[in-house]
């Protein structure tokens, strides 16, 4: 496979009980290339990005990450991988742990490595919160003390603390207003030291589609096609 392609996807199609929610969906990601998805609400596109990082398993068609098929893949084999795809989802104030203080939560995958010191984990964890314009006191916050925006940086600086090769954003920006959207923006590309992190966005906005990516797919979905095969 060509080294720039980072995420190939051919014929991908996930079903519900016996409804097709969409049946043949064709992805192309490029390293450093930003991927828009669009398409009306409930054609699947949240499904589709749970696919990709493999949080759930495709019911037809292969997905290849770099030189790898990955398509199915589960246990020790993705776990290593999935850190690599990451997800910020739409629906981010329930994606963080309500129990958890923000420093400890952002602290976990570090953790788990059990490579790094705790000191050099609660720097780490310090300086994305610092990056992610989040004030220092957020370390010891919860998740329902923080506002929309700051919520919505927490899940970004957990998802850029493992430096991904991909990052999917699911209409990350659309409860935010205007100003915020576009600082979450200009903080991703900051974060992209080398230009080499593919991102793909979901969105409604087609400005912000245009704006920020280089391609674009639009879903349409299977009007509920029962399943035949
Ligand atoms: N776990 C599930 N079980 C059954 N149906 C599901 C499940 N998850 C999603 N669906 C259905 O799959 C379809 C696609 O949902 P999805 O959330 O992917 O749509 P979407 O394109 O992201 O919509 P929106 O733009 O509103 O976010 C919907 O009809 C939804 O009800
Ligand atoms: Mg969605």
């Amino acid at each position: 496979m060509n080294e720039r392609i980072l995420l190939k996807a051919r014929g991908v199609g996930k079903r519900y009980n016996c409804t097709w929610i969409f049946k043949d969906v064709d992805i192309l990601i490029h390293k450093g290339e930003t991927l828009g998805v669009m398409g009306p609400s409930g054609c699947g596109k949240t499904t589709l990005a749970k696919i990709l990082v493999g949080l759930i398993p495709c019911d037809r068609g292969q997905i290849y990450y770099r030189d790898k098929n990955i398509t199915g893949m589960t246990g020790k084999k993705m776990a290593k991988i999935r850190p690599e795809l990451q997800l910020v989802f739409q629906d981010y104030r329930q994606a963080l742990p309500p129990h958890l203080k923000i420093g400890f939560m952002l602290g976990e995958p570090l953790r788990v490595k059990k490579q790094e010191s705790k000191k050099a984990i609660s720097e780490k964890v310090l300086d994305i919160i610092e990056k992610c314009q989040l004030g220092k006191g957020t370390y010891d916050k919860y998740p329902n003390q923080l506002s929309g925006g700051e919520a919505q940086r927490v899940a970004l600086a957990r998802a850029l603390l493992v430096k991904p090769k991909l990052l999917i954003l699911d209409e990350v920006t659309s409860g935010l207003d205007i100003e915020t959207a576009e600082e979450i923006f200009k903080l991703i590309k900051k974060m992209d030291i080398d230009n080499q992190m593919a991102k793909i966005l979901i969105s409604h906005d087609r400005k912000l589609i245009n704006t920020y990516c280089s391609t674009m797919i639009i879903m349409c979905g299977t009007s509920n096609a029962e399943c035949d095969n």
